[in-house]
């Protein structure tokens, strides 16, 4: 099978190629990635290049690569490629709704034009905008909050409109907030644990009782793959965990198990328009593709932070890089 991942330099892409590498050796897996500041090679170093595995530097939003690209003929198309934090897109929205939006008509226009038997555009509950009880099933209406996520709700409605439209068979799928290896320490949780080991303050937006539901990272990988082989075109699947835990929960915990104090904890002013609440009803994935997750909540927060812990040459770098000076600023603004 031939697949092209985009984005697959970043968090989640990164975790997939590696679990696609385990599981099914046989797939030609081709990564798009621009390699924007989440977009680092490092991720990916113990990956080589070769017949099963290559890498091409680009952006999805251009027309021309993407249609060279696809040209070569794909099976598969696996969207991850995104601006992807929420902080960023309240700063500046252009690049959102250049990469999420514009990038994603651009990919699914050449999936059609080429023929590309299996779309899958990885989505988020964020679309669902804040829940003050119960769950968000499929159906539920998009009500998004930020203009990262109204940037992928747009992407849903036109993967919705390029199926109905055009016939592409495209799946969309939602997933909760992951925890694991490689994340980008602007995330809260690698945040809190690098801020921590570096006995720096951890900022807690208003009054940290927002509530996500957190998913190992591996966990959506193994989902995503159910989706790749069963899904059914035309279809949205929520993919979650249940483990709903507030930011202090999750933060707390961190500390404790790095041995580190709360008064590290410093409350910050929240972030515009914060979401209270995200909650999925994953049923349906359950049920029709009999996916269910296999990694526990505490089991994978003790991996995560682990794993931060034994890859210091990872993060250190990024840390007090670029990005270092980025967030110095940032958070200096709050
Ligand atoms: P990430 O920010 O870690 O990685 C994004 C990757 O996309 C990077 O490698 C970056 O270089 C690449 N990229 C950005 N713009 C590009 C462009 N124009 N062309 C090609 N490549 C580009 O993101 P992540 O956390 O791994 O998220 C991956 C996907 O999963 C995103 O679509 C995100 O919306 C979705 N998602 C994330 C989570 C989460 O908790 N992190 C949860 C649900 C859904
Ligand atoms: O729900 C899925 C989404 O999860 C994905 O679609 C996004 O790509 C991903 O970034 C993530 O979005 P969140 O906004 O939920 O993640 P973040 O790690 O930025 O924040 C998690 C919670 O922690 C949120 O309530 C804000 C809070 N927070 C975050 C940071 C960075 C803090 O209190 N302090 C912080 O410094």
């Amino acid at each position: 099978m031939k697949v092209l991942i985009t984005g697959g330099v970043g968090f989640i892409g990164s975790n997939f190629i590696r679990h696609v590498r385990r599981e099914h050796p046989d797939w030609q897996i081709t990564n798009l990635d621009k390699l924007t500041y989440a977009g680092n090679l490092e991720n990916l170093k113990d990956i080589e290049e070769g017949p099963g595995y290559k890498f091409v530097r680009g952006d999805i939003a251009d027309r021309e690569l993407v249609d060279g690209l696809l040209g070569q003929g794909f099976d598969v198309l696996v969207n991850f490629a995104a601006e992807s934090h929420v902080d960023r897109s309240i700063l500046d929205a252009s690049p959102f709704i250049e990469t999420n939006v514009k990038g994603t008509q651009v990919l699914l226009e050449g999936a059609r034009q080429h023929r590309v038997e299996r779309f899958v555009q990885v989505s988020t509950d964020e679309v669902y905008g804040s829940v003050d009880s119960g769950a968000c099933a499929e159906g539920s209406p998009m009500a998004p909050n930020s203009p990262y996520s109204a940037s992928k709700a747009a992407a849903d409605l036109l993967c919705r409109a390029y199926f109905k439209t055009h016939g592409l068979p495209v799946v969309v799928t939602r997933c909760t907030n992951n925890l694991g290896p490689y994340q980008f320490p602007e995330k809260l949780i690698p945040l809190v644990i690098t801020n921590a080991l570096e006995d720096k303050s951890v900022p807690v937006y208003g009054d940290g009782l927002n509530v996500r539901d957190w998913i190992y990272v591996l966990d959506h990988c193994r989902a995503l793959d159910t989706v790749i082989q069963k899904g059914k075109a035309g279809e949205v699947y929520n993919i979650g965990s249940g483990n709903e835990k507030t930011n202090l929960d999750i933060i707390h915990k961190l500390l404790e198990l790095l041995d580190k104090p709360a008064s590290l904890i410093q409350f910050v002013s929240d972030r515009p328009a914060h979401d209270r609440r995200y909650a999925l009803d994953c049923a349906w994935i359950s049920s029709e593709l009999g996916w269910k997750p296999a990694y526990s909540f505490d089991k994978s927060l003790s991996a995560t932070v682990d794993w931060y812990l034994a890859n210091e040459s990872w993060w250190r770098p990024i840390k007090s890089g670029e990005y270092g000076r980025y967030y110095e600023e940032m958070y200096g603004k709050r």
